[in-house]
């Protein structure tokens, strides 16, 4: 039997809710907000960073992650996202292979902001079946020579 808590999804779906709304999505108006919940069992937030220079957007999972290693976790157990549109988004790839760096296999919850969307939960490992990892640089988990 496993020591872990239970995901309180509700509050992590209200905490990238909340967050969703400091979004800064001026190009897109496409407003993200993700809250990970970490191995220690806090909760992290981020949303996207869009620029003028359109290519330097910064997704909000990516966001999320910075905050949880800013702050010394480097595991994540669970993540929500809500995006905005008729249908939730998932995470784009290179989000999950950031999100893969910390994570074996995590559930993901996915909501759109949008009234009457449907969400639903899926896992990393069915968003991103063959991740580059770190062990394979050079055989040595922390990749450094
Ligand atoms: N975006 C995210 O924040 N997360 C994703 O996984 C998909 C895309 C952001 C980037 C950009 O600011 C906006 O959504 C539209 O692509």
């Amino acid at each position: 039997m496993s020591t872990m808590p239970a995901i309180d999804w509700n509050s992590l779906v209200a905490a990238a809710r909340e967050v969703r709304e400091h979004a800064y999505a001026p190009y897109s108006q496409y407003q993200v907000g993700a809250a990970l919940l970490s191995g220690s069992g806090k909760v992290y937030v981020g949303c996207n960073v869009e620029n003028a220079s359109y290519g330097l957007a910064l997704c909000a999972e990516r966001s999320a992650i910075a905050a949880m290693i800013a702050d010394g976790e480097r595991t994540i157990r669970a993540i929500a996202i809500v995006t905005d549109g008729p249908v939730p988004g998932p995470p784009c790839g290179m989000c999950r292979q950031v999100l893969a760096e910390f994570a074996d296999d995590v559930p993901v919850h996915l909501a759109s902001a949008q009234a009457g969307s449907m969400a639903r939960t899926t896992s990393l490992s069915k968003l991103l079946a063959d991740p580059f990892r770190p062990h394979m640089l050079r055989g040595n988990p922390g990749g450094t020579p």
